[in-house]
Parts: C-alpha cells; sequence; structure tokens
C-alpha cells in the first residue's frame, strides 16, 4: 500500500509571532514546512529556534528558504519547486504607525506582494490553498460589531494595503476558481508579539517596572478600544480556513472590546502597580488617522469552520504580563530591540 504523502505548507513571514505559532501547529500535524525568510544581517529566528530540526534526519520537515514579497520571480521559482498544498501569506509590513512613515514601501510588500504570489499560482497553473492575512485594520472607523458585511473604510497605508489584499484574493477567486481564503483578523497578542505593539509595550514595561529597571511607560492615545484575542487560537482558525469545502472570507474576532486604558490597568495590577503612577503621554505616538473602535462579530466562522477563540481579554493580559515577568526574572529581557530605539 502506498504511503500517505506528508501534505506541504509554504508560510511567508514565519519569523513572525503568527508564522511561528502556525509552523507548530502545521509540524505538529504532519506537514512538512517551508518557511519562507528575509536575508538579513542578524539571522531573524528567534521566535522558531525552538522548532529547529537537524538537516540531516530523515524526518526533516522545517526547511527555511530566501525569498521576499518583493522579488517576484524568487516567488515563482519557489512555489514551482515546491508546489506547496497550502500557502499562509503572513509576510508583511504590519505596523500601522510605520505604515504613515513608509506608506510606499508598505504597498509594496502588503498590498502587491499578493499580487505577486497569486500571479505565480495562476501562471504555474498550481492547486495550493491560499491564506491571506487581511485585517480588521481594513475596518476603519465603519460601526461596530464589524462582520464580513461591513463595508472596507481604511484609514492608514497598511489598512488600505491589506483592502488591495483582500480584494484580489476575491478577483483572483472569482476569476480563476483559486482557492483562496481571506482572513480578516481582528488583532490578537501573545509572549511573542512585536514589542513596539501596544499591548507587548505595556506588558514589557510593566515587567521592568515591577523589577526596578525602568520607571515610566509613554503612550499614545489610551481611549481606542480593540478586540483582543490569542495568536495560537487564531493560527488554528486560518488553518480550518483552508480545510473547508469552499474558499471564503472569514472575521476572527473575540467579540470583546476593551481600551488601551483598561489594559494598562489590567497589567499593571497583574504586578501589583498602579497605572496611574507610571503611565505618561507623549503625543509621538499619536496617528495621524486612528482606528477608534474595532469589536467583530466571528459567528460566521463559528457556524461554517467551528472556531472558537479560547483565551479571551483578561487571560491574555495575565498570559503576557507574567512571560514578561519571568523573562525579566531569568534574564532574558535583553531590551535590545527595537523598543529602545523607537519605543
Ligand atoms: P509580524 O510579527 O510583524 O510578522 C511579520 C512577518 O512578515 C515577519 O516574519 C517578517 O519578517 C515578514 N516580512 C516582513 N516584510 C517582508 C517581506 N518584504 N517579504 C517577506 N516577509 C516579510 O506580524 P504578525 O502579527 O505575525 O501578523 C501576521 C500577518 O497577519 C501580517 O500580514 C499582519 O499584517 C496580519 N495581521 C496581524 C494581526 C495581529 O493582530 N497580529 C491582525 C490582523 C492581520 P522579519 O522577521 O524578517 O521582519
Ligand atoms: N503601537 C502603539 N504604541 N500603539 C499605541 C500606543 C503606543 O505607544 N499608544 C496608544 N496606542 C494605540 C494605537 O493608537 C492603536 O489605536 C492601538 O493602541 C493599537 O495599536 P497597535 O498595538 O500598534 O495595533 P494596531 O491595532 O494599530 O494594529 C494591529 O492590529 C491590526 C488588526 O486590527 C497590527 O497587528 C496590525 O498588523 C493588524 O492588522
Amino acid at each position: 500500500m502506498a504511503m500517505k504523502r506528508s501534505r506541504t505548507a509554504l508560510i511567508t513571514g514565519i519569523t513572525g509571532q503568527d508564522g511561528s505559532y502556525l509552523a507548530e501547529l502545521l509540524l505538529a500535524n504532519g506537514y512538512i514546512v517551508y518557511g519562507m525568510i528575509r536575508r538579513s544581517s542578524v539571522f531573524n529566528i528567534d521566535r522558531i529556534e525552538h522548532l529547529y530540526q537537524d538537516p540531516h534526519v530523515a524526518d526533516y520537515r522545517l526547511r527555511l528558504v530566501y525569498g521576499n514579497l518583493t522579488d517576484g520571480s524568487r516567488i515563482t521559482q519557489l512555489l514551482a519547486e515546491i508546489k506547496p498544498d497550502e500557502i499562509y501569506n503572513l509576510g508583511a509590513q504590519s505596523h500601522v504607525q510605520v505604515s504613515f512613515e513608509q506608506p510606499e514601501y508598505t504597498g509594496d510588500v502588503d498590498a502587491v506582494g499578493v499580487t505577486r504570489l497569486l500571479e505565480s499560482v495562476r501562471a504555474l497553473g498550481l492547486n495550493s490553498r491560499v491564506y491571506l492575512a487581511c485585517s480588521s485594520e481594513m475596518f476603519g472607523n465603519a460601526p461596530a460589531p464589524q462582520s464580513e458585511q461591513t463595508p472596507l473604510m481604511p484609514r492608514s497605508p497598511y489598512a488600505a494595503a491589506k483592502a488591495y489584499a483582500f480584494w484580489m484574493g476575491k478577483s483572483y477567486r472569482e476569476a480563476y476558481g483559486l482557492f483562496i481564503a481571506n482572513g480578516i483578523l481582528f488583532n490578537h497578542e501573545s509572549p511573542r508579539r512585536g514589542p513596539t505593539f501596544v499591548t507587548r509595550k505595556i506588558t514589557r514595561a510593566v515587567a521592568r517596572i515591577a523589577a526596578g529597571k525602568q520607571k515610566t511607560l509613554y503612550l499614545g492615545n489610551l481611549d481606542a478600544c480593540r478586540d483582543w484575542g490569542y495568536a495560537p487560537d487564531y493560527v488554528e482558525g486560518m488553518w480550518m480556513m483552508l480545510q473547508a469545502k469552499k474558499p471564503d472570507d472569514f472575521v476572527l474576532a473575540t467579540g470583546e472590546s476593551h481600551s488601551v486604558r483598561e489594559f494598562c490597568e489590567l497589567a499593571f495590577a497583574r504586578a501589583k502597580l498602579d497605572w496611574r503612577k507610571h503611565v505618561k503621554h507623549d503625543k509621538r505616538y499619536l496617528r495621524p488617522a486612528e482606528v477608534d473602535h474595532l469589536c467583530g462579530d466571528a459567528s460566521k466562522a463559528r457556524k461554517q469552520l467551528g472556531w472558537k477563540p479560547r483565551v479571551k481579554f483578561e487571560e491574555l493580559v495575565n498570559i503576557m504580563v507574567d512571560a514578561d515577568v519571568e523573562a525579566v526574572a531569568t534574564g532574558r529581557d535583553d531590551f535590545r530591540s527595537e523598543e529602545r530605539w523607537f519605543k
């Protein structure tokens, strides 16, 4: 009897928060995982280091390849070689504020990068199922709760680029019959979250303040509300979208929205600190245009995919604070990061 072939997945953005959790999930499910990484002078694989496999062993299933979403010919070459059953496009310039400073580059990677990928799949005649990482940021200030029916009203170069990607996904699905799932994910966080996103910026500061290594945390708009979930729950939803009978668009969210202020209150309280004594305002963190209130309605994903987030707001805050407190206690908080330079 012929052995069942392992399924093969390509993840762009494998070194990011979501890419690392998704790689864990796929490897645990027997996939061969190709991770596309960018060449950089410092080998940037902190989040997937624990998944390392010796390339010389028989069951070598995590394979890193160089590539870039700005490089279409390389993407075509990789897809022709790998012929993945599933492609997860998570690679992006993912910071909203940075997108105001680098709008052209953000569009090149987050928008045109998706066209490069889809064109390669189409031109090579592959049957790969494709997941596109779209974003709740695309809704802008459309009234909450936002669902798949809510009109897109992007308010940043990042959101505009993601909206372009979203519509390219829909177009290629309709025009060429490709299996393309658009995941409209609301904010999801974890101890692996980049340190300049607000949640991680807060939890790292809490841990450092509790340890006497920092006094003040500077933040921008405390009134913005986000629907914050836990990243491992969300990568499961990405996988579920590619196992569905038909490709579609899906919102993933917790259905609860909280302000940045509430996140601060809980995070500082977890370390027995009063946030008002440590948080100061700095206008440099205000955005040229803000998205005020995101709160997602994920009932379609619940009904059609059986997806449900397990971790809610307070537990998420606790997970993140506890992880950063432990990192400081064990000397793993080296603070050499971007945060120190760009706060
Ligand atoms: P992240 O931690 O910022 O990771 C982004 C990944 O993209 C990194 O691996 C990064 O590589 C890679 N990347 C950046 N530029 C690239 C390029 N030009 N070519 C190829 N790869 C590139 O983001 P995340 O939080 O995991 O999010 C994953 C995806 O979901 C992103 O597309 C993001 O926009 C989207 N999204 C995220 C959320 C959220 O709340 N986390 C919500 C909705 C949508 P380096 O490590 O080399 O920088
Ligand atoms: N980053 C940051 N730094 N944000 C701050 C700060 C600060 O010092 N102070 C207040 N905020 C507010 C921002 O103005 C925003 O309203 C909110 O905190 C969340 O900001 P981020 O954590 O940077 O995330 P985001 O919501 O802009 O974008 C994230 O979620 C999107 C999904 O809605 C990113 O992960 C995007 O890639 C993702 O698509």
